[in-house]
């Protein structure tokens, strides 16, 4: 039951830093951008965008966000293969609902996102956690698990994954589409952390093989815009695509979240969105250096690499130390984070945590660490 009038999904404690928390920072969320697009789409006089939306996403809008697409992939994306969504959680949900029955299996990499997890609890499908290490998915250990079952779906995070932070090489980016041929499994690329790049370019996403009829690339403004639009894209090839929009779910209630479409639209067209990911980059690549500074002063003894994009360090804990346990000592000293066995659909993972440096000024960031310090001391 509900007992405060809360507005946003999370709750921070007065005093308490969250450093598990992966939220943008209120004030990076862009009021003004948002303010004068709608502005200027509600001053058009055109209500079309207040009806019921065609099924597959507003076209004018999946043609901006081609185009943005395009650019950003450096790789032709059609209007013709998004389906537009209310973010990359709902893809997930339709992905499940539509090609999925309760104890079908499902590959997921170990670690994995965590919410990921609670969706696939939710449609009662059976998970084979498949190993992972700093260049993502260990082929050899998903080509073993094929010879005992087939997944329905491999589920994977590519690029500057959650919670680890690390990439799949492209040399495995090739294995694992071979093996998804050869094995007839489809591919969800859960490829929201693409754009926040902040050494260079990344591999080529998963997007662009989706004419492969094997993948589906799950795309969302949550981290690059702002969460409370509830807008994503998923692509894939016709054949997929049809499937959505021939749902009784579209059918009924019309494609997803035209108005909020017809608003980002126009915030694509006038370059805002563009602005606003360089302004993300800038900022998050300061917090990153503050956090990896912080961990080097205060927590010498930890080990983890230094994220090349997306929100996470992924820190494995020196001597074992369970990081359930630590959790509860770090509540003591009022910060927090999520620990490892959360990402993982087998309770492994119990001497890692995810750290987040996305929400926190840089003073903040070394506070936070500075009390996590305090509380691994009084472990040992
Ligand atoms: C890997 C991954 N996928 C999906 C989401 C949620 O995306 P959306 O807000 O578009 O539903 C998150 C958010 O933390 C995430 O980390």
């Amino acid at each position: 039951m509900e007992t405060t009038l809360q507005v946003s999904q999370f709750y921070i404690p007065p005093g308490f830093i969250d450093l598990g928390l992966g939220d943008p920072q209120f004030s990076l969320l862009p009021l003004e951008l948002m303010r004068r697009a709608a502005e200027e789409h509600l001053g058009q006089n055109d209500p079309e965008f207040l009806q019921y939306g065609t099924e597959q996403g507003d076209g004018t809008f999946r043609q901006s966000l081609a185009k943005f697409l395009s650019r950003g992939y450096v790789w032709p994306i059609e209007p013709g293969s998004l389906f537009i969504t209310n973010g990359a959680s709902m893809g997930l949900h339709l992905i499940c609902t539509f090609f999925t029955r309760p104890g079908d299996s499902v590959f997921v990499e170990e670690p994995t996102y965590f919410i990921a997890l609670h969706i696939f609890a939710d449609h009662g499908l059976r998970l084979v956690p498949i190993r992972t290490d700093e260049n993502g998915l260990l082929l050899d250990s998903l080509e073993e698990e094929l010879t005992k079952s087939h997944p329905k779906f491999l589920y994977i995070i590519p690029t500057y994954q959650n919670p680890t932070g690390h990439t799949l090489s492209t040399d495995r980016r090739k294995r694992l589409m071979s093996l998804s041929r050869q094995h007839d499994f489809l591919v969800v690329a859960d490829e929201v952390y693409h754009f926040l790049s902040y050494s260079g370019q990344p591999p080529k996403p998963f997007a662009a093989d989706v004419e492969t009829g094997n993948v589906i690339s799950l795309g969302s403004f949550s981290k690059i815009l702002a969460p409370g639009l509830r807008l994503g894209w998923l692509q894939a090839n016709a054949g997929i695509i049809h499937r959505f929009v021939n749902s009784g779910l579209l059918d009924s209630g019309g494609g997803m979240n035209p108005f909020t479409s017809a608003i980002v639209s126009r915030v694509i067209e006038t370059g805002g969105l563009d602005d606003n990911i360089a302004k993300l980059i800038a900022t998050y690549r300061l917090r990153i250096a503050a956090m990896d500074a912080a961990l080097h002063r205060h927590l010498p003894g930890v080990g983890y690499t230094i994220p090349q994009g997306g929100y996470f360090f992924w820190i494995h804990l020196p001597n074992g130390i369970n990081a359930r346990e630590l959790q509860r000592q770090a509540e003591e000293f009022k910060v927090g984070f999520r620990p490892g066995a959360l990402f993982s659909c087998k309770g492994g993972m119990k001497d890692y945590i995810r750290l987040s440096y996305i929400f926190y000024e840089p003073d903040k960031l070394e506070q936070g660490v500075l009390r996590l310090k305090q509380s691994l001391d009084k472990m040992e």
